[in-house]
């Protein structure tokens, strides 16, 4: 079992020394153009949702950014929960699709206009299962908003309601996205130096 957001590359190199800023070859999304676009996001979401109260339903652990900064960005009643998950199964390089739940909701969402909030889609498979899951829970409305969309790998195709930007099929770090667990508190998303990863693809 691989805890989510141990992402395709489990293990760092521990013959490598971590330094967050030079083990980054290239700034993909700087922190400027996030935090412009999270506002974007903020704007849209309190339009298409106006006069009601939404629940933001982050799932942990890379979407914590991302969630902190697009609740302060959206100006309609809302209330957060929380999940965590982790796939297992598969190679430590792919996403198997089966998922285990770490942490459940804490409040119901029967009845509530749900917005699950994530920080990357790249094969589809866990957002697949969490949102069958919360359909489950009888919710009045479920949309889905992302940060960063990666279809190149994609292999469930579900409909995205919010997307943040839409990325190369590359494995990125920071603003929440970490390898080996490390990088999450970078305030740019990144690419890693190739000579950083101890796993080829
Ligand atoms: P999926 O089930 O393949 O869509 O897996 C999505 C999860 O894989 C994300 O929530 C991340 O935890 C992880 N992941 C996928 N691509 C990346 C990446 O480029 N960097 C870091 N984590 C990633």
């Amino acid at each position: 079992m691989r805890a989510r957001g141990g992402s395709r590359h489990d293990e760092p190199d521990m013959s490598h020394t971590v330094n967050l800023q030079a083990d980054v070859a290239d700034v993909l999304l700087s922190e400027e153009r996030i935090r412009e676009r999270v506002h974007e996001l903020g704007r849209q979401i309190s339009h298409d949702y106006a006069g009601q109260r939404i629940t933001l339903v982050s799932v942990l652990k890379g979407s914590l950014p991302f969630m902190a900064d697009l609740m302060r960005e959206i100006d309609i009643p809302l209330r957060i929960d929380l999940m965590e998950v982790s796939s297992y199964g598969g190679a430590s390089t792919e996403s198997s699709g089966l998922v285990r739940i770490l942490k459940d909701l804490s409040a119901s969402i029967a009845g509530e206009q749900v917005l699950l909030v994530e920080d990357i889609i790249d094969t589809g498979l866990t957002l697949n299962y969490l949102v069958r899951y919360l359909r489950g829970k009888n919710p009045a409305s479920l949309r889905i908003c992302t940060l960063l969309d990666k279809p190149a790998r994609r292999l469930v195709d579900i409909p995205v309601d919010y997307t943040g930007f839409t990325i190369p099929d590359q494995f990125v770090v920071g603003y929440g996205l970490d390898y080996g667990e490390l990088y999450r508190n970078l305030r740019f998303v990144g690419v890693l130096r190739p000579e950083v990863y101890s796993v080829a693809d």
